[in-house]
């Protein structure tokens, strides 16, 4: 068995067809032959076990938890240990896929050894197989490539800058913007990063990016040249309670699909025809007799 690959029969696999795990040289290599990268969030069991089976080759456990699924108004407020937790229930479902994990706001902002000790609680803690940093932190990137810890490095709109950008905005709009952009992702490169997210930037640059960069882009709002495609899960099947930005296509409405199936489950409730008989359990024949006779003894 190699070493890349899990044994078939538990999990996701076919019968009898081993796994071929995707990890982060997987990942230049796909680049290399030309093989479009899929990426969606993940954030718990059962939608990150779908996806793995689905065949996405990577699931990240974005900060944006903290608006789709915790309910705040922007990423910022979430917490370490609660991507570690969301981050071990993913690790739990997937096979296939490589985990990657985002690092909070406020867990890498300090210093390299702070953002460094954070990074290890991913991988140790939570099982993950690299960590997602946001904007050009060159120095943690390198830091963290020497400590064995893989990094995606994200750039464009990056939604920890929110209050420096004055909301979530278009980067990279002038020639000299997309000149710093492209240079921050060839250094983010040279330090290590084993994969770059554009986001919300003019397809034009992102395709230039593409182009240069050693190793692969995942394009979230960058357009179709990037090497990959990123979706925020919540996005991908309608259950943001929100209209969509212009990049998201939304793949189905589960929003409508759950909402109904849940009234049409109160509605069996109030209406009593919910559970039926075939959905109850029964007591077996004779202790059925012997309750019956019980309960005739009483009333004699
Ligand atoms: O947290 C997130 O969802 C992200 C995106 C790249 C999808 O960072």
């Amino acid at each position: 068995m190699s070493i890349t690959n899990f044994p078939s029969g538990n999990g996701s696999a076919s019968a009898g067809i081993p796994i071929t795990k995707v990890t982060v040289p997987a990942l230049a290599e796909m680049k290399r032959q030309g093989k479009p990268i899929s990426a969606l969030t993940a954030y718990d069991y059962a939608s990150s076990r779908l996806a793995d089976e689905a065949g996405i080759d990577l699931l990240l456990v974005g900060d944006s938890l903290a608006m789709v699924v915790l309910g705040h108004d922007n990423t910022m407020a979430v917490t370490v240990d609660e991507m570690l937790h969301h981050t071990r229930a993913v690790r739990r479902a997937v096979r296939r896929a490589l985990v990657v994990a985002d690092m909070p706001f406020g867990s890498y902002h300090g210093t390299v050894a702070e953002g460094l000790a954070n990074a290890v609680r991913f991988l140790k803690e939570a099982g993950a197989e690299a960590v997602k940093i946001e904007g050009p932190r060159v120095e943690l990137v390198r830091a963290l490539t020497e400590a064995e810890i893989p990094v995606v490095g994200h750039l464009g709109l990056t939604p920890q800058s929110v209050h420096r950008m004055g909301g979530y905005r278009v980067q990279a709009r002038t020639a000299e913007a997309a000149h710093k952009l492209k240079d921050d992702a060839l250094a983010l490169a040279e330090a290590g990063a084993g994969a770059v997210v554009l986001e919300g930037v003019p397809r034009e640059v992102a395709a230039e990016i593409t182009a240069e960069l050693p190793v692969p882009t995942i394009g979230i709002g960058a357009g179709p040249e990037c090497d990959g495609q990123i979706l925020v899960f919540h996005d991908l099947l309608n259950l943001t309670f929100a209209p969509a930005a212009k990049f998201v296509r939304r793949y189905a409405d589960a929003g409508s699909v759950i909402r109904e199936a849940i009234e049409h489950y109160r509605e069996d409730v109030e209406h009593r025809v919910f559970p039926s008989d075939e959905e109850s359990y029964h007591l077996p024949a004779a202790a059925r007799a012997g309750l019956a006779a019980a309960a005739a003894g009483r009333t004699a």
